[in-house]
């Protein structure tokens, strides 16, 4: 994957919501065996990091040993380097022992461990004897994603990112005319959850939702288990091998999180939920507010997601988006995938009776991007702010009728 790349590969996660410190299931049985294999198989990813990253260490370790002997004399501080990146791999797999400790709990209502322990222990180790390299790279991109979402060295990113959406919410539902917590705001694609916070913390309600399981054990841990400011450090860069310009770089530990999660307002309303976006949010004119970043290229068909959009947000209400266009399926082969332009994509949002209020091309932004990388991966996002029209519209096999 490209630094930057935001993709991430299809990962559906489960129904659930959550709550102050847990997330809840939205239905209360668990019946579905491919879900809970898929849990055990994200925890085994997890798992798997450490072994994992550090046969990637000793495949270089070994070959290094093999070279002349005066090529090894020379390369000795590249040898001490590998052990410093050996450390790093176990810095890292700490906090991940720390993002999984509770995961069986993080389901309030559902504990997919807890019957069958045995069997679904067995059914994880027969699945999965070696790490899956898909997964492995996600779990990667969390450990960066904590850089992006819950830093210092990303905030020059979330000001690009998320501070042109959280300004349009304000300047959309200023104090003299809106109670803030009157004001429901949907941030679908939440990833790690920060801008769904920052929305909270101004005192609008707000509600993230993210679907894959890696997020959501991670944001489970940074927004329930860490109290106190950069309590914690990880080594998001270990696993660049290339376009390192100092050996340092590769090893950098960064801490997090750089506010306490924990700070929000007493009556702050923060909520998230689990699931797919187009599977939970089904009702109708209810969302005052829908704020998308870097997701709406994660869609199979772009078109569905903003028809859901449409559909969920109250008369007048409005979608403030940001990002690019990598659509995430693609390329590949096993996913059904359409890529309009974002020339298309205007027509469609018109289409469903979208009015563009503001619009805005080529907006410089990052994605999880270590600026010390001899390569750079730049988006040229668009933003757009629109709006839902006050006179509801339905439309009947794409034609427009007023009621
Ligand atoms: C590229 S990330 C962006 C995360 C965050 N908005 C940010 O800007 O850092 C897109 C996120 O959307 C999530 N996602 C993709 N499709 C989804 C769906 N149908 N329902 C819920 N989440 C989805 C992915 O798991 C991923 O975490």
């Amino acid at each position: 994957m490209i630094p930057g790349d935001h993709r991430q590969q299809r990962d559906k996660g489960l129904r659930m919501e959550a709550m102050a410190d847990g997330y809840r299931k939205m239905s209360d049985s668990y019946e579905d065996e491919e879900e809970r294999k898929h849990f055990q198989r994200i925890v085994s990813a997890f798992k798997y990091y450490k072994p994992h990253s550090l046969q990637r260490v000793k495949k270089t370790e070994s070959y290094l040993l093999s070279l002349p002997p005066h090529h090894q004399k020379l390369l000795t501080k590249y040898r001490e380097h590998l052990q410093e990146v050996k450390l790093c791999i176990e810095n890292n797999d700490d906090i991940i022992k720390l993002i999984i400790k509770d995961v069986s709990h993080i389901f309030e209502n559902v504990n997919p461990s807890n019957t069958h322990t045995d069997s679904v222990r067995q059914i994880s180790m027969t699945l999965n004897p070696r790490p899956v390299l898909a997964d492995q790279e996600k779990v990667q991109a969390t450990i960066k994603q904590l850089v992006r979402d819950w830093s210092s060295e990303g905030k020059d990113e979330r000001d690009t990112c998320y501070q042109p959406i959280i300004d349009e919410i304000i300047a959309q539902f200023p104090a003299e005319f809106w109670n803030a917590a009157d004001v429901q705001v949907l941030v679908p694609g939440a990833g790690l959850g920060r801008l769904a916070y920052e929305i909270a913390k101004r005192g609008y309600t707000c509600q993230g939702n993210e679907f894959s399981l890696f997020m959501l054990f991670a944001s489970h841990f940074v927004l329930n288990k860490c109290r106190g400011i950069n309590s914690y450090q990880v080594h998001p860069w270990v696993h660049q091998y290339m376009n390192n310009l100092l050996a340092g770089h590769q090893t950098q530990a960064v801490s997090f999180p750089d506010v306490n999660p924990s700070d929000l307002p007493e009556n702050a309303q923060f909520s998230m939920t689990a699931g797919d976006f187009l599977e939970v949010y089904t009702e109708s004119n209810h969302w005052d507010c829908v704020a998308t970043c870097f997701f709406i290229d994660c869609a199979n068909n772009v078109v569905q997601f903003i028809e859901t959009i449409h559909n969920i947000l109250k008369p007048g209400g409005i979608w403030i988006n940001l990002g690019p266009l990598l659509y995430h399926f693609s390329d590949m082969p096993m996913e059904d995938s359409i890529e309009p332009s974002y020339e298309v994509v205007r027509d469609v949002i018109l289409g469903f009776g979208f009015q563009i209020e503001k619009e805005q091309t080529r907006m410089k932004t990052r994605y999880a991007q270590n600026t010390n990388s001899m390569l750079q991966c730049e988006y040229q996002s668009v933003y757009f702010v629109c709006r839902k029209s006050k006179k509801e519209l339905t439309y009947v096999n794409g034609t427009e009728s007023g009621n």
